[in-house]
Order: C-alpha cells, then structure tokens, then sequence
C-alpha cells in the first residue's frame, strides 16, 4: 500500500479492498477510482463514476487493488455506502474499513432498505430488512465492540428511515453493553428488526404532519399519539399476508413512547411493566429524535442529549447510563 501517512489524501481517500470492488458494478461504478501516483506525490483520478469500465481498464484496476493503491473520495461516501445495501454481507469480512465507517455503511444501507420498505410494507422489502440485521447482528455478535460506535451514526437529517436505522443502531449498542445480557445473534436480530420497525405507523403520519413547520394542533399531536396502534395494524396486515414477524417488533412498535415514569403512551406501563426492548427502544429513539434536526426543534448534541436523558425519570437509569458512556 503507498504511504499515504501524513499527506490529506489520507483523510480524504478510502482504499477500496478487493472484497468491495467485486461488489461495485463495473457498467455504472457509483464512485470515481483514483489511484496514487508515486511519480508526483499525490492521488490520481484514473475512472468517473457512473461511467461504464473498459474492458481493458480492468486488469489494471484489480492490479491497483490488490497492491492496495485504489481509492475512493470520502465525498462519494454516501453512494458508496448505496451500493453495498443489497450486499451487506460484504462488509462481515471486511478488513480494511474500520467500525466507524462500517457503522456508517450500515446506517446508510438500512435507511435505504426501509425506505423501499416505507413506500411498500409487503412481504419483499420486510425480507430485505430482515436480511440487512441478521448480517448486522452476526457482525456484531462476531465481534461485540463493534457495536460501540453505533451511538454515533445518527446524523442530523430527519427523515423516518434515517431516524429508524438510528435507533436500530443506538439501541443494539446498548443491548451489546447491558450486563448479565448473553449475546445471542439471532435473539439480537429480532430486537434489531423491533428496533428499525418500531416507527412504521408513522408511514401514514410523516407527509402530512412531521414536516410541517411550527407547533401542532391537538388534533394533529392526537394522530400522531395514535401512529403505535397504526402500526399494530400494519403487522397484521403483514401477518395475514403469511409473513413472520417477532414479538419484538410487536414490543417496540406498542411500548417506544411508555415512559419508566408510567406518563407514557398509548396505556402508561411503568417501570419493568414494560418489556426489555420496549425500553431500549424508548431511549434509543428519544436519543435519536434528539440529535436531529426537527422542524420544531434544534439538533443536539450527541452527548448533550444522552446528558438530558440520564436525568430523566421517563427512561431505565440502567440503559441511560450506558448510552451517555458510549457517547461521551
Ligand atoms: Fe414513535
């Protein structure tokens, strides 16, 4: 590999494994190659992006690849990041990205798959989802410290997807942390999908109400208030359709706004009252709520808003606490 150590290109420059060019289609490559030229020092632009490879370009690029000298800009990252959400296998034997930028890819791959999901809530795209947290989960469960910089993938951007693949991410972290938990990556594969899930009701709300600026008629926090029995409904469609779905998606969907306190919503459980991943849930989805930027309210602070929630009696003390250790 060229030493790229203390020139920008190594902040700006992802190298791209072989393991990842064989997913990247050569017809329309979604991110530009460059390769570094030792001749002058600096990094080359060799192939555009969405331009179809020559053939006999080809041998050449595994060539670089496989001595470690092809990159991609860091500026493509997000339609990096596209192209392997139907591939995220890939990234289990992975070796030259590190957990952050793995986070990255899987919290970008899993809003995009719920997104196909929102706009469909059938049979294929759920598989799809389904797919995406086994492989999350046997990543993890592989490794569980790779799981710690998961708190830190939301962005600011307020979307339902991005905020759902959020609260996946913050809320298995936790899970991986929690004492006396015994990882077992199938039972984390189906919090993770609660997890991603437990907002679907939302479907029906988010063109209508959440992106509109300024504070919301009673009428409109009512709808809103009644998204978790929307989305009890839109599990049972699923259902009589024959798909199978775990109860933990039932849990996360019911009990997300139930708050330890008991002033939570829609029946106001209190304390262990609600269930394990209801919990989570709650914190991970407030948390992610928080750090992004709503049209009613500012972004925080990643540590700030885990600060808040760790002096709030409306959640578990016990998940609280880990989520403002993993994020601060
Ligand atoms: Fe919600």
């Amino acid at each position: 590999m060229p030493d790229l150590e203390h020139t920008p290109a190594q902040d700006q420059y992802l190298q791209i494994s072989a393991n990842i060019f064989k997913c990247l289609s050569q017809t329309k490559p979604p991110v530009a190659y460059h390769f570094f030229d030792t001749r002058i020092g600096s990094v080359k632009l060799l192939h555009p992006a969405g331009q179809r490879v020559p053939k006999v370009l080809i041998p050449r690029l595994e060539e670089l690849c496989a001595e470690g000298n092809l990159f991609l800009n860091r500026t493509e990252y997000r339609a990096f990041a596209e192209s392997l959400s139907k591939d995220l296998g890939v990234l289990a034997t992975e070796e030259l990205l590190n957990a952050e930028e793995v986070a990255g890819i899987f919290s970008h791959a899993l809003a995009v798959n719920l997104d196909e999901f929102i706009s469909q809530p059938l049979g294929q795209p759920y598989s799809q989802l389904v797919k995406d947290v086994a492989i999350l989960c046997e990543y993890v469960w592989a490794s569980p410290k790779r799981a710690l910089p998961f708190p830190r993938t939301p962005g600011t951007e307020h979307t339902l997807a991005l905020q759902s693949a959020g609260t996946c991410l913050t809320g298995l972290a936790i899970h991986t942390v929690l004492e006396h938990v015994h990882l077992d990556p199938e039972a984390m594969a189906r919090l993770a999908l609660g997890l991603l899930l437990h907002d679907i009701g939302m479907i029906n709300v988010i063109v209508t109400k959440l992106g509109k600026e300024g504070p919301l008629l009673n009428a409109e926090k009512a709808s809103i208030k009644n998204h978790t029995a929307i989305g009890v409904k839109i599990l049972d469609r699923l259902r009589q359709q024959h798909v199978e779905i775990p109860p933990e998606v039932d849990l996360c969907v019911k009990e997300h706004h139930e708050r330890y306190n008991g002033k939570g919503y829609p029946l106001a459980l209190r304390g262990d009252k609600i269930s394990p991943a209801g919990r989570i849930c709650a914190v991970a989805d407030s948390y992610c709520a928080m750090v992004t930027k709503r049209p009613h309210a500012k972004a925080l602070p990643q540590q700030k808003a885990a600060e808040i929630l760790a002096a709030d009696d409306g959640y578990d003390p016990v998940l609280t606490r880990i989520l403002a250790r993993l994020v601060g």
